[in-house]
């Protein structure tokens, strides 16, 4: 497991399941889009929760996971002080936590949102939330060629446009902007 060391509290470490590289690429990514709000499918500790937050501190951050978070550097600064990040536990394939991913989207209609899929099942998380993003959304997934490829959610992404896919080579980290 890697950490994510926190660039703005000192000594704050949060585990996060991705590689520095990746960590790098999702950093500037998610800054130079700007988002009106993140959501990211799978927070497990936070650490990713945690870059994205320090990535983009004005914006509003929604994660979900089956279990909650447990990681207490993470509640320190995540979730127990007044920052814009919003943990909900629950099973986002069941139609009512999936219904009301949707509405949020739908709350967030002013501007671009980015959608980051880092859950149990990739291409399902793809193929259904996917299609609820709007034109201009930015959607990210994690495991790219090991958990998800490109032939599980083609159907979904001729709908998109492969986002900075030059930078994207030998990561497993992939972005798609909706057409
Ligand atoms: C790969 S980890 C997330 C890693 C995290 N984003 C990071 O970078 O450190 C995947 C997480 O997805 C959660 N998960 C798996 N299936 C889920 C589901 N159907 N609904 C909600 N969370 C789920 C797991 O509990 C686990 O914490």
């Amino acid at each position: 497991m890697n950490f994510y060391k926190s660039k703005v509290i000192p000594g704050i470490h949060v585990p996060i399941k991705h590689t520095p590289e990746d960590m790098e690429i999702i950093t500037n990514v998610a800054s130079s889009f700007n988002p009106v709000a993140i959501f990211e499918l799978g927070t497990l500790q936070g650490g990713l929760t945690l870059l994205l937050h320090e990535a983009c501190p004005e914006v509003a951050i929604v994660t979900f996971d089956q279990k909650p978070v447990e990681d207490e550097a993470a509640f320190k600064v995540l979730f127990r002080g007044p920052g814009s990040v919003i943990a909900y536990t629950g099973d986002i394939f069941k139609p009512a936590i999936t219904d009301f991913i949707l509405t949020m989207f739908r709350a967030c209609s002013f501007g671009p949102k980015l959608l980051y899929c880092d859950d149990g099942n990739k291409p399902l998380e793809v193929n259904t939330f996917g299609p609820l993003l709007a034109s201009g959304d930015l959607l990210g997934v994690h495991d790219w060629g090991s958990e998800v490829k490109m032939l599980d959610v083609a159907q979904t992404l001729v709908d998109f446009t492969p986002h900075r896919e030059e930078e994207m080579k030998n990561r497993e980290v992939r972005f798609f902007l909706k057409k």
